[in-house]
């Protein structure tokens, strides 16, 4: 009974939570429960570290602890109630820097009560290093994505510059343990050129690069995390540490692997700068072919006689905040005998699981979302495919046209159904800002106007059939 209460105990169920709560976030239909399992494991340790801890507090430190853990939930829970899918991302960018700076602060505040220690005078330095870096680069990444910092800053020679910056962190750090200094000067010196230097790697970084390095900023916070459980022999904030750590970095990869990057040329390339110019040599004067306008009537009498149709989603259902119409349209064709799914592509939208988490909103069943291996066979025995606000990620040029900065991007064949037809607003391209010849194909017809208005005349012109 008295282990139960111990915190080794608590800790160990806290890790188990994480671990769980991880696994079940790797699911739509299981990743609302496991978000709230962590949750739950992390307020356990966070109160099981307050109430059991064994040394002496002051009692104006609870005070402190309290106050602080108040007005942050309060202010946590205000943003996020108020915050809009599409803002989603640099929501994750700021938290993920506080993150970090709590790590940074950890080890600005430790420095002096390890001098001469060699092992914890190097995880300290470490977890300021690492820390600092993500706390300045997701400032730089939020700043990015809320459009306040809007084109990438390459200043000549960055990457060398960058490069040396870095290396000179390193020796200077390792100087700094070598030494045994108890130096707040040096300390804070550290402090200052790793928050520089976190400017300075996000702040070349282009657009569509974003969502990536902004999970490599999450795996440092994980890191710098861990070094302070490490410090303090905290298992829980070690086991934690470990799994933000790990998670971020699969992501990272993952994320480079969808959209045929490699994190050296996310970090020192210049692809997604949001350039509507097109950088394939392609115009929509040197397509071949012509577009193909068609209308709401002409659109739902051909699903209306078709067996199977596959929904493909993209960036333009969520900035018409469609997911609730388009849902209504699935279940009015599925009411008809019509076997419909939605294709998801990994990268659709503009975070990751964007396209899952603006249809879970809506409570569409999982099992009609597809996955892009497992759906690009289908297309070939589609009838109608529905491209909704999605460009890039159904572009053929990534298989068809080497000089296509999406060369190789794994893509939704969409371009084998028989009927294709695509919903957007205008001609104008997509993220890449590239032309995609898909609009040019003879099977394709466009569907020209906002994807929720559309989607509901749609619905209206289905029911009257
Ligand atoms: P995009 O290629 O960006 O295309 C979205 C299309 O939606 C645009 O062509 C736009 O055309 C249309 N659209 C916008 N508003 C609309 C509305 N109200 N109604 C109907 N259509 C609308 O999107 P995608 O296919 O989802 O591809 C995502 C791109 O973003 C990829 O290049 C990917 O690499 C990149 N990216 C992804 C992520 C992640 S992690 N998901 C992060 C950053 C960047 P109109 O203006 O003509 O309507």
């Amino acid at each position: 009974m008295k282990y139960i209460f111990s915190l080794e105990f608590i800790y160990l169920v806290a890790s188990i939570t994480y671990i769980l709560g991880l696994k079940m976030l790797g699911k739509p239909g299981t990743a609302r429960k496991g978000n709230l399992i962590a949750a739950a494991g992390m307020t356990l340790a966070i109160f099981g570290t307050i109430f059991l801890y064994q040394g002496k507090v002051p009692t104006y430190i609870y005070v402190l602890i309290g106050t602080a853990i108040v007005i942050g939930s309060i202010i946590g829970w205000m943003i996020a109630k108020k915050v809009a899918m599409t803002k989603m991302p640099e929501l994750v960018s700021l938290f993920n820097g506080m993150g970090g700076a709590s790590a940074a602060l950890i080890g600005l505040i430790e420095f002096e009560h390890y001098t001469g220690k060699m092992l914890s005078t190097t995880t300290i330095v470490a977890g300021i290093i690492i820390g600092s870096v993500s706390f300045s680069g997701s400032m730089i990444a939020w700043a990015k994505l809320n459009g306040t910092l809007k084109n990438p800053i390459r200043l000549p020679k960055y990457n060398l510059i960058n490069n040396l910056v870095i290396i000179g962190l390193i020796v200077f750090a390792g100087f700094m343990t070598w030494s045994g200094t108890s130096s707040q000067v040096y300390l804070y010196l550290l402090f200052f050129a790793a928050l520089a230097y976190g400017i300075m790697l996000v702040i070349p970084i282009g657009g569509a690069d974003m969502p990536v390095v902004i999970s490599l900023l999450n795996s440092f916070t994980g890191l710098a995390a861990a070094l302070g459980g490490f410090l303090y022999g905290n298992m829980v904030m070690l086991t934690g540490g470990i799994l933000v750590g790990s998670a971020g970095t699969i992501l990272t990869f993952a994320m480079c692997d969808a959209m045929n990057r490699s994190l050296v040329s996310v970090i020192f390339g210049s692809f997604g700068q949001g350039s509507s110019e097109g950088s394939d040599g392609l115009t929509s004067e040197t397509m071949t072919g012509s577009i193909k306008k068609t209308t709401v009537s002409d659109v739902a009498i051909l699903m209306n006689y078709s067996q199977r149709i596959i929904i493909v989603p993209g960036y333009g259902l969520a900035v018409a905040q469609a997911q609730h119409a388009i849902h209504e349209l699935e279940q009015l064709l599925v009411s008809k005998g019509i076997d419909v799914k939605y294709a998801i592509h990994p990268v659709a939208g503009r975070m990751p699981g964007h396209m899952n988490v603006l249809l879970a909103e809506t409570n569409v069943d999982y099992d009609k979302l597809a996955e892009m291996e497992d759906v690009n066979p289908e297309f070939k025995n589609t009838d109608v495919v529905f491209v909704v606000g999605a460009n890039d990620v159904v572009n053929p040029a990534a298989h068809t046209n080497p000089s296509s900065p999406i060369f190789g991007m794994p893509i939704l064949e969409v371009e084998n159904a028989k009927n294709i037809i695509v919903n957007k607003r205008s001609m104008n391209p997509g993220y890449a800002g590239i032309e995609n010849e898909l609009f040019y194909n003879q099977k394709t017809s466009m569907l020209f106007g906002d994807a929720k208005a559309v989607i509901q005349s749609l619905i209206a012109e289905l029911k009257g059939m």
